[in-house]
């Protein structure tokens, strides 16, 4: 067997971590659910989460993979040998798979609205009828099937090239280009007539508008956007080096997070004030709204085609870290297994997407719980599978690692400071856990 694959550099590493992160949570969630509950409030919110919670998840989810240094079912087998909690692994492969059956349909509908961009077929539609447009896109089979195909397809090829030639390299392209073309999305919206109205719905909260669901919603978008709960990040770390710092790799992830959602705030909302739109379209804010916005715009389609490339970009980089995590329990980290077993899981995938990609069309009215297949899958994803992985990572590293394990870990390539451990080690052990028992209560109890 082959030594196991290792990240070529850190910054690679970073960076493929943070393209995991940022993805259709920061760039199509985001906004529909800040829309949706009131701006600034919510954003202040996220931003707590994601720094009180998120940050020292993600760090539990590197010490894992770091000190196993194995796929997310060795790593935790060899941390605590004989006992079931390598459980979390298989928990966590499972909900990638779901995930990623229905991230896809998400993907598929991006490589449409390109394909329309490109070809300058939205520039044409009657009375920026664009709701309509896309409602009949989506209900054809044959189109959402392919383009759903289409993503996994990529998917699939940059995976099986495996971690440093396919992931590596293509984060190390597409995260830039992320962060330049938001740039210039961002200029272009902020310069709108009006536009500081979106900036200050964006930025300004009202906290009269927060109930107890916002402050769920916001909780569960800072797991959400972070990769957290399924293992993703414990896969990812246990590629990287021994000499690198955890906690600097860590902040430096989050602090990406965060400015490509302050990014993808600033984007949008200046636009859908200064065109007179609502923030609180929901799911299909950014599909609906987006093609309007820049079709008024000076070289609009232009502008359209390059946020689409950007956001494609976003959601694969998301999607090959889905994958990854899967194939690297199956290879066990065996390369010559890689192309096989990327081609069969991302088939498999593909198939068990299936019924989301039809859920808005030929089976828009075939539900279970009331749900279709499409919200079923991301309802049991986002608000029961991705809280029960976090609450059991917490666990598992204050409560089962050995301390020492866990401080050598973190203090590798610099010192971390002992009072900052254990404040650490803290919120691990008793305040994560908690928190997340109560979000969860109150999210079951409004089943
Ligand atoms: N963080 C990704 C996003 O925001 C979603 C994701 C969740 C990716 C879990 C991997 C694992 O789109």
């Amino acid at each position: 067997m082959q030594e196991r694959e290792q990240w070529a550099s850190k910054l690679g590493f970073i960076l493929s971590a943070a393209g995991s992160a940022i993805g259709l949570g920061a760039i199509w969630k985001f906004p529909y659910i800040t829309g949706q509950n009131g701006g600034g409030a919510f954003l202040m919110l996220f931003l707590l989460f994601t720094i009180l919670i998120g940050l020292p998840l993600l760090l539990a989810e590197f010490s894992i993979g770091r000190a196993g240094g194995g796929d997310a079912l060795t790593s935790y087998k060899r941390l605590a040998p004989k006992t079931p909690w390598f459980g979390i692994g298989i928990l966590g492969l499972v909900t990638c798979f779901i995930l990623l059956s229905f991230y896809s349909v998400i993907g598929g509908w991006i490589v449409i609205y390109l394909f329309k961009a490109a070809t300058g077929s939205l520039a044409h539609v009657q009375n920026a009828n664009y709701d309509g447009l896309f409602a009949s896109i989506i209900a054809n089979p044959t189109i959402s099937l392919s383009m759903q195909f289409i993503f996994m397809l990529i998917t699939i090829i940059v995976v099986a090239k495996g971690v440093q030639k396919g992931i590596e390299r293509m984060s190390k392209i597409m995260m830039p280009a992320l962060a330049i073309l938001f740039f210039i999305l961002v200029v272009r919206s902020l310069t709108l007539p009006h536009a500081i109205e979106g900036v200050r719905f964006l930025l300004q909260p009202d906290f009269g508008k927060v109930s107890s669901q916002t402050i769920l919603e916001a909780m569960g978008q800072s797991f959400f956007t972070l990769s957290l709960g399924v293992s993703v990040m414990v896969t990812y770390s246990s590629y990287l080096s021994k000499k690198e710092s955890l906690p600097k790799s860590a902040i430096s992830i989050v602090i990406m997070n965060i400015a490509v959602v302050l990014l993808a705030g600033l984007a949008i909302f200046p636009a859908v004030f200064s065109f007179g739109m609502k923030p609180d379209a929901g799911p299909v804010l950014l599909f609906h709204v987006l093609p309007s916005i820049f079709s008024q715009l000076p070289f609009g389609m232009f502008f359209f085609f390059l946020f689409l490339v950007v956001f494609l970009f976003a959601a694969l980089t998301s999607g090959f870290s889905m994958l990854e995590m899967i194939v690297a329990i199956i290879t066990k980290g065996d390369p010559n297994k890689r192309r096989k077993w990327s081609w069969i899981i991302g088939l498999g995938i593909f198939i068990v997407g299936i019924p989301s990609a039809l859920s808005y069309g030929l089976m828009a009215d075939f539900k279970i719980f009331g749900k279709t297949f499409f919200d079923l899958a991301d309802y049991a994803v986002s608000n029961v599978l991705m809280p029960i992985g976090t609450l059991l990572i917490a666990i598992f590293v204050s409560w089962i690692m050995k301390k020492s394990t866990v401080y050598e870990e973190l203090s590798e390539g610099s010192e971390m400071r002992k009072g900052i451990f254990q404040a650490w080690y803290f919120l691990l052990r008793y305040i994560i856990p908690i928190l997340i028992i109560v979000v969860m209560v109150n999210v079951l109890r409004q089943v």
